[in-house]
């Protein structure tokens, strides 16, 4: 449980491209709902599909409008960004796709779920093998935070479900038994937010994708963590500027 209240900024999919799926002027009317927040979020987390393609240009694009970008932020890669051996300029580009970042307050671990040309997203054994050792060697006053593309439980209002994570079985079991607090996800351009025992799993919407969901549009996720150990995900309707509680979970840890 934190000690203070903290805030994540959740964005996903905001497949930047200059010849595809990209709304630029949406994506800067984000930026700026962003820049607006009060208070201000401690940590941007994007659940990947940064780009369109993976291509070249759009990395190029995506790394130019990365600069408007006010908080300390993590990327986790997407499908789309593993599209045309794209996870090689990921690499070089934004960084590592597997990785664990300590901000004090919490440890964030990020999981590359694509591979190369696939629509559909696993971890696999070795880096669920990761997953555990890297939660194991968590210290419980930390908030546990995992961030990965895929989805690990089916999203409504999303179509017919495909591209689930494959091991998700596994991947939930390592979860609830390492008592993670929060599961970050993207992937399916639906917010979506779910508690199963002690761990919330949240998804969010496309940020600047033009392929939205019926009238789910495109939005971000602002999660406040209380010290109280409750947390709350409020969706902002980027075209709107509306903001609206997706979910309220009272207590993140029973056992704390
Ligand atoms: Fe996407
Ligand atoms: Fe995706």
């Amino acid at each position: 449980m934190p000690r203070k209240n903290y805030r994540i900024a959740h964005i996903s999919d905001t497949h930047i491209t200059k010849h595809g799926q990209f709304d630029e002027s949406i994506f800067n009317m984000g930026l700026e709902a962003l820049d607006t927040l009060n208070p201000k979020p401690d940590i941007l987390v994007h659940t990947g599909d940064l780009t369109d393609n993976g291509i070249l240009p759009d990395y190029e694009l995506a790394m130019d409008k990365l600069k408007s970008v006010r908080y300390r932020y993590i990327i986790a890669p997407g499908n789309h960004d593993e599209r045309n051996y794209g996870h090689s300029i990921f690499k070089e580009m934004i960084g590592p796709l597997d990785f664990e970042r300590d901000e004090g307050w919490a440890k964030f671990i990020v999981l590359n779920s694509p591979e190369p040309d696939r629509d559909e997203g696993r971890l696999g054994r070795r880096r669920q093998v990761y997953l555990e050792e890297a939660l194991r060697s968590t210290s419980a006053e930390k908030l546990k935070v995992i961030v990965f593309h895929h989805h690990l439980v089916p999203v409504p209002y999303s179509g017919r479900e495909v591209n689930v994570l494959e091991d998700a079985g596994d991947v939930l079991d390592i979860v609830l038994q390492n008592h993670v607090d929060l599961v970050l996800m993207g992937h399916r351009h639906v917010r979506h937010a779910i508690k199963i025992d002690e761990t919330v799993l949240v998804n969010a919407g496309t940020f600047s994708c033009i392929r939205t969901r019926g009238r789910y549009l495109q939005s971000f996720n602002v999660i406040d963590l209380s010290a109280d150990g409750t947390i709350k995900i409020v969706e902002v309707d980027i075209k709107t500027n509306e903001e609206r509680i997706l979910k309220y979970f009272p207590k993140v840890n029973a056992s704390t």
